[in-house]
């Protein structure tokens, strides 16, 4: 699908919304869900792409999941216990979802039977060493294809695990966690730099025996964390709980309100877990004044309401331990980025190079084409602002926030954009362009 953009007379957003709810948090729902003890009620899950392949896997395991799409949005997940998933006939397919292979590589690592993990070919092209080293490590038996997807997973009994993460990583970590429930032994993971937290916070809920620890590093300032799964093998309870906005969706509406001038805007029950909130700690220290209103919990996840206020930005550094707290946050930072006064620099995120594109080369190239002046480095960008961005026709990279922070982009940018490959916002945020619209008129 080609999106063409032409930025409004008025440029402004205004009203309320709620973004669809997060998307790290319903996959990791729906996973846990299937091996507690029970019946869990997830409301305001998120429906898209990336929860579709992940709710149809956990069917294909012999779950029962009845989705209703009323407000709020219902899953009832037919937890079958820990040793009551059964093997599917086919492989599993993942489509572009990183997250749902991940975690699932670590729940059936430890299984009585054997899997395979499939996925599109952009997943196929993502480092999948990162998980299968560690699961390997604990007893796992499973194969990939240099490094990559498909995953062959053969039934193994799994031990305990003291591992150091080289790559901070969620996805690495909930791994080793879901697979820790089938391990018989503890399993010990340090982190160097914090990453979201919300396997933990399930598995706790649940009444898992995790617990995770700060711990001062060698070199004093940074942040270093030190998670503990006991070996335990009491049932897990199941969920009740809402999925709070997500934060990553909500970051566009964010940097569009603090962008446009005359911007009114309301973005409610967003999750406001720290360990996603880096771009809010990055736009204040930019000089954006963004006010949270209504702060409470939200299925074990703090929430609250969103008012950004338009306002001029300037430059800054991001690096070291905020570059994994806005990981996912960085196509719309460069946007804003271009708007700042001063080089905004962008480093510690290689990581970038192994999204669903490499976001570092797909950033330079389409925002070069609007008229930004922005390079890459090894590990991140380095932008000039502000500059006076244009129409042009750019590409998505098969990469939903891409295209997301493209189309603002597009709205502030002198003439038409024609944005091609848009129709892959449908991964985390399919009414996007809906919600878009509705906030700009
Ligand atoms: C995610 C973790 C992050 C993030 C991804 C979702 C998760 O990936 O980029 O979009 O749900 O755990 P990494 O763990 O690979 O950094």
């Amino acid at each position: 699908m080609n999106k063409i953009i032409q930025p409004p007379q008025a440029l402004r957003v205004r009203g309320s919304l709620r973004v669809p709810g997060d998307r790290s948090i319903t996959v990791r729902a729906v996973l846990l869900g299937a091996i507690a003890d029970g019946v869990s009620v997830v409301r305001d899950y998120l429906d898209c792409d990336d929860t579709q392949a992940a709710i149809e896997i956990t069917r294909a395991l012999g779950v029962e999941i009845v989705a209703s799409g009323g407000i709020p949005s219902e899953l009832r997940i037919y937890g079958v216990g820990r040793h009551g998933l059964h093997p599917s006939a086919s492989p599993l397919f993942c489509n572009a979802s990183g997250t749902t292979m991940r975690l699932l590589a670590g729940l059936l690592a430890g299984q009585s039977f054997a899997s395979t993990l499939d996925g599109s070919a952009q997943l196929c092209k993502r480092p999948m060493g990162r998980i299968t080293d560690p699961l390997n490590q604990m007893g796992a038996c499973i194969s990939a294809t240099q490094g990559c997807a498909p995953l062959h997973i053969q039934p193994a009994a799994l031990h305990g695990l003291e591992y150091s993460m080289p790559v901070a990583s969620a996805q690495v970590k909930s791994a080793l966690l879901l697979a820790a429930q089938y391990a018989n032994g503890d399993v010990i993971i340090h982190e160097g730099a914090t990453t979201r937290d919300h396997t933990e916070r399930m598995l706790v809920a649940m009444g898992g025996q995790v617990a995770s620890m700060q711990v001062a590093s060698m070199q004093g300032a940074a942040q270093s964390a030190r998670i503990v799964n006991r070996v335990s093998s009491a049932p897990l309870k199941p969920l009740e709980m809402t999925v709070p906005a997500d934060f990553s969706s909500a970051a566009f509406f964010l940097v569009a309100g603090i962008l446009f001038p005359g911007s009114q805007l309301e973005l409610r029950g967003v999750g406001l877990n720290p360990t996603r909130t880096g771009l809010l700690e990055a736009l204040r220290l930019m000089g954006a004044d963004v006010k949270v209103q209504n702060e409470g919990i939200q299925g074990g996840e703090p929430a609250g309401d969103l008012c950004p206020a338009c306002g001029p930005l300037r430059a800054i550094e991001v690096s070291g331990r905020l570059t994994p707290l806005m990981i996912d946050e960085f196509p719309i930072f460069a946007v804003a980025a271009t708007q700042a006064s001063g080089t905004t620099v962008v480093r510690d995120a290689q990581e970038l190079r192994v999204k669903e594109s490499n976001r570092i080369d797909g950033l330079v190239d389409e925002l070069r084409k609007m008229g930004a002046r922005i390079d890459a480095t090894p590990d991140g960008f380095v932008v000039a602002g502000p500059a006076a961005l244009h129409g042009a026709v750019v590409d998505a990279n098969g990469d939903h926030r891409m295209a997301m922070a493209l189309s603002v982009a597009s709205l502030i940018a002198r003439g038409e954009t024609t944005i091609t490959g848009a129709e892959c916002v449908s991964k985390t945020y399919p009414d996007f362009y809906a919600d878009l619209d509705r906030l700009i008129t």
